[in-house]
């Protein structure tokens, strides 16, 4: 049974991906310091693997940053880690226009210190969290892995950076198996509504806004901008259910550990793009309630549409979307009915 070491396991990409990665047999070690996650979600994931903590699932309160919390996972029970996940990270856009110094330091400086305790301790594969925002405005739509790296904001260059630092990585030395993943918009939540998204504070993404407003912590959704370029005019984006974005990793995984040493870089989306217009009158229509929103103003540094181009991820990873757009706000609204304030209930 492999052993991975996957950072920010807690949050919401990470322990959908770990419930996937036990599914598929392997044993974890995570490493989170839980700055925005929560351990209940390992021991929800735990439970929903039909497992009982630390079996198969142990875990590191630990920062990236931190060489020894580093050797701490690595070392446990001296086994050696044949592969990491790396979702750590912070993903605010607006946030890291504020605090570009904490990004930088996280995301950039984080992937070094991790990539050098790689190096400490003989594990030289990694699965990468990047983002279709390095792309910025893009003139192709649907966007191929070959389009411009045109990141519009400090939590872009931050993803543009380590996709460059891990190119250099991968040069420097022979043996190296590297994928970056350029997520989409990941959304929706496991199926029994046991983990899902737990933003803290005001959401940044539709998705957790909108089941907000529709549980009743928020008064109204404010769409960002009626006059896009677009069927609707409100913006288009490619949506991924979060079950298919974790079973992604694990197709990724797969070619790392099958194929020779390489360095990967794959889009993970549908292909298919929805208004945030289309999306709200879906989600209607599977939860029964009527979701009150405004039209408001566009918000610095949007785009009008952003959707993956899929096709090289179906043809090294022979992988692509299941889920539905109705299926995204169905677990979504499942997850919020049932943790109406997260873990936090
Ligand atoms: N959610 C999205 O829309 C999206 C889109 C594209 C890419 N990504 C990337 O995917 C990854 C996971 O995203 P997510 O949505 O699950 O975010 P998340 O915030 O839910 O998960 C990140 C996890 O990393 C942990 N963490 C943060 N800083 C850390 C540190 N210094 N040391 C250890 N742990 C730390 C957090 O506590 C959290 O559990 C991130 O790298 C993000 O940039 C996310």
């Amino acid at each position: 049974m492999a052993k991975l070491l996957v950072t920010g396991g807690a949050g919401f990409i990470g322990s959908h991906t770990c419930l996937a990665l036990l599914e598929a047999g392997f044993s974890l070690v995570v490493i989170d310091d839980f700055s925005n996650s929560s351990p209940e979600a390992l021991k929800r994931v735990s439970t929903l693997a039909r497992l009982q903590l630390p079996e198969r699932l142990q875990i590191i309160e630990g920062d990236i940053r931190n060489s020894e919390d580093l050797d701490k996972a690595f070392l446990l029970n001296n086994e050696l880690v044949e592969a990491v996940i790396h979702f750590a990270g912070l993903k605010a856009v607006e946030e890291s226009i504020r605090n570009p110094l904490s990004y930088w330091d996280v995301n950039v400086n984080g992937t070094c210190c991790l990539l050098e305790a790689m190096r400490r301790n003989r594990c030289r594969t990694i699965v990468f969290s990047s983002s279709a925002t390095l792309y910025g405005n893009s003139e192709r739509v649907p966007i191929p892995e070959t389009s411009l790296i045109e990141p519009l904001n400090p939590y872009a260059n931050t993803k543009a950076a380590v996709e460059t630092l891990l190119a250099d990585v991968s040069a420097s030395e022979t043996g190296w198996r590297i994928a970056s993943l350029r997520y989409f918009n990941p959304v929706g939540a496991h199926p029994s509504g046991l983990i899902g998204e737990a933003p803290n504070g005001i959401p940044n993404n539709l998705f957790p806004y909108l089941t907000q407003v529709a549980i009743g912590r928020r008064k109204d959704m404010e769409v960002f901008g009626g006059d896009w370029p677009t069927i609707d005019g409100s913006n288009i984006r490619d949506y991924i259910h979060v079950m298919d974005l974790a079973e992604g990793h694990c197709a990724a995984l797969k070619v790392l550990r099958d194929e020779e040493p390489q360095l990967l870089t794959v889009n993970l989306g549908s292909g298919r793009g929805y208004s945030v217009l289309e999306v709200l009158r879906t989600f209607e229509k599977e939860s029964g309630i009527k979701v009150p929103f405004k039209i408001g103003k566009r918000r610095a540094g949007d785009i009008p549409s952003s959707i993956a181009d899929p096709n090289l991820a179906m043809e090294r990873l022979s992988w692509k979307t299941k889920r539905t757009l109705s299926e995204m706000c169905r677990d979504a609204w499942a997850w919020q009915q049932a943790n109406p304030y997260g873990y936090s209930n």
